[in-house]
């Protein structure tokens, strides 16, 4: 018998599987470990977990029997409140991740090229040749900044779009304006990645109202505790928003992760107070991470610490901190072999975190 994977599309075959992590109870099983004793720094959660009013308004939901407003009429104007922009310029989708696949399936025909940085968030690349686009990624500076000069230079014949991410996803650092002020004058759509807004309280949603092709996108997974419900949002002209309106699917965001995402806007203090004992948190340990000989670490505008690992293979150090059960974040890619990133925990998870690093490297 022919084997049935013949008949995937092309594209399909010829791609390398996206690598999402390995959830924890599954690692504490591989590694014979108590639950409990996972410490989980390697998706960039909220390590507070979920608010306790999110958990109550979830019990007290009455409509999980019936699909959720296709139109998001409530949804799009809760976010639009805390955005502080028209609801026509919102769209919710499942995650962050959907309308990036929205405005890939929006704006790509096959073939097209979709213009990134590396090192970056590498669902882009995931989604684009899915949707099958052809990703051209470009190298960052040594500090890991997109030059502006040499964005000048890239060929933008045929490109529909370009991705830009800030804080950038796993180096931390923040989009240059002037690059994305170039950008935004070219004949593309520019999608900036928030996903980290929160936590660097730095924004270019303002643009938005004077710029038809700029897609600020954001989540409810972050700073918000939501990521296992999946919502994410993004914020554009009302001509762009209509268009995902136009293909989204119908129901995808769901109706306990509609109550969820209200509840949060409704309680914004709890969340502020969060991202401060984060930042505060963040600070310190790279203090910490600092005194190291053997690390070099990169500044951080958002709830996670890039290091790079000198002397010792990285991979090596994110393996044994995982069969302590501390997970971290390592990417197998020519760029990033040799760094590790760790997304910020509560005070006495960095400190356990700090505790097995010290064993190991010293
Ligand atoms: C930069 C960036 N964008 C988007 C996402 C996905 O967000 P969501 O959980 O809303 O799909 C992530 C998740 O890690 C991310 O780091």
């Amino acid at each position: 018998m022919k084997p049935i994977d013949r008949l995937f599309c092309k594209s399909v075959r010829e791609m390398s599987p996206y690598s999402p992590i390995e959830p924890p109870d599954q690692i504490a099983r591989r590694l014979n470990l108590p639950e409990e004793q996972v410490i989980k720094l390697d998706a960039n959660e909220n390590p507070f977990g979920t608010a306790p009013e999110v958990l109550e308004a979830l019990r007290n939901g009455r409509y999980y029997h019936i699909y959720p407003d296709p139109a998001q009429v409530h949804l799009r104007q809760a976010i639009a409140g805390y955005a502080d922009c028209s609801p026509d310029m919102v769209v919710a989708g499942t995650g962050a991740d959907e309308l990036i696949d929205i405005a890939c399936r929006l704006l790509l025909e096959t073939g097209e090229k979709v213009i990134s940085f590396a090192p970056t968030f590498s669902y882009y690349g995931h989604v684009v040749a899915l949707n099958k686009g052809r990703f051209c990624s470009y190298p960052r500076e040594s500090d890991f900044s997109i030059s502006l000069e040499k964005a000048r230079q890239i060929d933008l014949t045929g490109v529909k779009l370009v991705i830009l991410c800030s804080p950038n996803n796993p180096t931390g650092n923040l989009l240059e304006e002037a690059v994305l002020d170039y950008f935004l004058d070219q004949d593309v759509v520019v999608l900036v990645d928030e996903a980290y807004y929160e936590f660097s309280q730095s924004s270019f949603l303002d643009k938005v109202k004077n710029r038809d092709n700029l897609l600020i996108l954001r989540t409810f997974s972050k700073c918000f505790a939501l990521a296992g419900l999946r919502v994410g949002y993004g914020i554009m002209s009302a001509t762009l928003a209509s268009g995902f309106m136009r293909i989204k699917p119908p129901f995808s965001v769901n109706v306990a992760a509609e109550i969820a995402l209200e509840t949060c806007l409704s309680n914004l203090p709890h969340f502020q107070k969060q991202v401060a004992d984060i930042q505060q948190i963040r600070d310190w340990t790279q203090k910490e991470l600092s005194g190291f000989q053997q690390l070099r670490v990169w500044p951080s505008q958002s709830n996670f610490i890039l290091c790079q690992v000198l002397d010792i293979p990285a991979v090596t150090i994110y393996e044994k901190l995982q069969q302590k059960g501390i997970l971290v974040r390592y990417f197998a890619t020519d760029l990033l072999q040799s760094f590790i990133r760790i997304s910020v925990g509560t005070q006495s998870q960095m400190a356990v975190f700090l505790d097995h690093l010290r064993q190991l490297i010293h």
